[in-house]
């Protein structure tokens, strides 16, 4: 009989749900905030109730969607860890009540875990064990991955995660949040060596971007005491340049863990892995070094349902399931 899952994400502050069928996605929603944008960053509060309001209308879509009723499903799915802990409460009391109601199983999703494997809903799939630089909003990983459920993280940041990074930059900008896809949006237009900013110097496969954002600070403030108008009048240049080191600092440490390992499959997964000086920088490494390079589909980068939906059917093969006990965790390893 066919498996079919209906998979929840929440959390952050996007409200998805996606359906599987038997390995292949047949829908995948996603609902956005937009009440944060004038905080400058995501507000928790408001966010568990935006997801409140969402869940029911965006589930409701996906399974129509996906010409699929909700009598038919296999099981429930849910991110469990780790997030905002209120928005990841509404997922998870969605997910049980809706497992309790249908009497089929649950299934607990490790939210980074999902990310990784986002490299699994369209073909070609990288081979194990395979390499995964994961970089969010709040994680920067080179991920060893040895089969769909058995991973493990090699490097980490010390500090801020790579989307911290963009979008604190952004904020530097005077850039609404989430800054990031702003930063690659004006560099496309931009000189990415007009300005040189450090690349630091951390040891084995630790990232660490607090440096970079101090260093950005202060150019910007040396910069604009001679012209004022210095953002504005160099904005793409400013954008390039600091993309460019972003993506150098990680890249690099992939380089070093690919040559440490061995390992030359070689993916990308995470809010960031949207940028595109990433994705092209990604391809010219692999071009350079001979690796095979995976890049998620645009949608499948950012937050998102369908890769919990992945994750979650690897799980339901590996009978791997969770009880109505299971609680919802803002801080979770692998
Ligand atoms: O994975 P994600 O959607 O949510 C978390 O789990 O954190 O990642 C969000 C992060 C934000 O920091 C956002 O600015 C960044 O991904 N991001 C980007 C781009 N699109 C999203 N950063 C740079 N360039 C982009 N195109
Ligand atoms: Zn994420």
């Amino acid at each position: 009989m066919a498996v079919k899952i209906l998979a929840i994400e929440s959390s952050c502050d996007d409200t998805g749900a996606a359906v599987l069928v038997d390995g292949k996605i047949l829908s995948n929603q996603i609902a956005g905030q937009k009440v944060h944008e004038q905080y400058g960053g995501v507000v928790p509060e408001l966010a568990s109730r935006a997801h409140q309001e969402n869940i029911v209308p965006v589930v409701d879509i996906a399974l129509r969607q996906a010409g699929i009723r909700k009598e038919e499903l296999s099981a429930i799915a849910f991110t469990q860890s780790p997030g905002l802990i209120g928005s990841l409460l509404v997922g998870s009391c969605f997910a049980k009540s809706m497992a309790m109601a249908l009497n089929i199983p649950l299934i607990g999703v490790h939210h980074m875990q999902a990310h990784v494997l986002a490299n699994f809903i369209d073909d070609p799939k990288p081979d194990f064990p395979f390499l995964c630089l994961t970089v969010s909003g709040g994680h920067t990983q080179i991920v060893l991955c040895e089969s769909p459920l058995q991973m493990r993280v090699i490097g980490e940041t010390l500090d801020d995660a790579a989307g911290e990074a963009f979008d604190k930059s952004a904020k530097l900008l005077g850039l609404p949040y989430p800054g990031g896809p702003l930063i690659d949006k004006y560099a496309k237009e931009g000189d990415p060596h007009r300005f040189k900013f450090p690349e630091p110097r951390i040891p084995e496969l630790n990232f660490s971007f607090s440096g970079l954002k101090t260093a950005i600070l202060y150019f910007l403030q040396e910069h604009q005491q001679q012209d004022p108008d210095f953002i504005k009048n160099n904005l793409a240049d400013i954008c390039a340049s600091i993309q460019y080191r972003i993506i150098s600092i990680l890249l690099n440490k992939v380089l070093k863990a690919a040559q440490e390992t061995g390992i030359r499959d070689i993916a990308i997964a995470g809010g960031v892995s949207a940028n595109s000086g990433l994705r092209k920088m990604l391809e010219e490494y692999g071009a350079k070094y001979h690796w095979r390079t995976f890049i998620p589909k645009f949608e499948y980068c950012t937050d998102n349902a369908a890769m919990i939906a992945i994750t979650a059917y690897y799980k339901y093969l590996h009978g791997d399931f969770a009880g109505l006990d299971a609680v919802p965790t803002a801080r979770a390893a692998f």
